[in-house]
């Protein structure tokens, strides 16, 4: 390290007499300086680059870890969505013990609508029957079903309201099934008012689209 020292820059002459020396800086400090830059660039380059690591990565990983241990609910549209007599067995269960005490024993109705009749307030078709009893019409006091049973049950019970709504009216079930007609749409726009009400991860019906189509 024999590097010139105490050499004046020799402007006295303008700055009122005052000195300064152009020491050269420590080559510990020099090099520090060097090494961050080539550290930073290093460092940038494994971060985003070999590691992949970002915030943006770190919460995908944290979502799709999320996914796996709260698995959305499997959406539930007309298509996904078939009855069959074991479904409807079961449904009938779960009608006893939830529905009973507003809609009847006999669907005929009570402080809920009647279920077997052709009135629909939200839709008469399937793929609505399933949103609305897992989203229900809080305000109304349907209670939104699919935050407090699982979707198989919110399925099991509307195969039940749909099979036993086709017997009593004489409309196919098959008719019934069909994705809600667009031309018609007024079930689809009266459904809309209760998106929202049922909310949460744990809503079986939130993700069926009004249009029954996954
Ligand atoms: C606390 C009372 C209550 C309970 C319990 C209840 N409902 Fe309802 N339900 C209602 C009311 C009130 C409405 C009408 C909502 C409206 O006017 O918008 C309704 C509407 C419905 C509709 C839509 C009817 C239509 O015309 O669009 C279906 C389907 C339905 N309920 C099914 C069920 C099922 C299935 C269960 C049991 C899992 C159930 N409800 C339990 C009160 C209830």
């Amino acid at each position: 390290m024999s590097k010139e020292t105490n050499r004046l820059l020799g402007h006295a002459d303008e700055a009122d007499g005052i000195e300064e020396y152009d020491n050269p800086l420590p080559d510990w400090w020099v090099g520090l300086f060097w090494f961050t830059i080539v550290w930073a660039v290093g460092y940038g380059l494994w971060y985003h680059v070999i590691a992949h690591r970002s915030e943006v990565k770190q919460l995908q990983d944290e979502m799709a870890a999320a996914a796996v241990r709260w698995p959305a609910p499997s959406p539930v549209t007309s298509s996904t969505f078939t009855i069959t007599p074991d479904e409807v067995t079961r449904g009938a269960d779960v009608f006893a013990k939830n529905c009973v005490p507003c809609h009847g024993a006999d669907m005929k109705g009570v402080i809920g609508p009647s279920l077997i009749d052709d009135e629909w307030i939200h839709g008469g078709q399937g793929a609505e029957i399933l949103h609305t009893i897992a989203n229900g019409v809080l305000d109304k006091g349907m209670p939104p079903w699919g935050t407090m049973l699982p979707p198989e049950q919110v399925r099991d019970v509307a195969a039940y309201v749909i099979t036993k709504n086709s017997e009593a009216t004489g409309r196919p079930i098959s008719a019934i099934m069909a994705p809600p007609d667009t031309a018609k749409g007024a079930g689809g726009a009266d459904s809309d008012s209760t998106a929202g009400t049922g909310g949460g991860p744990g809503s079986a019906g939130a993700t069926a689209p009004p249009n029954g189509e996954a």
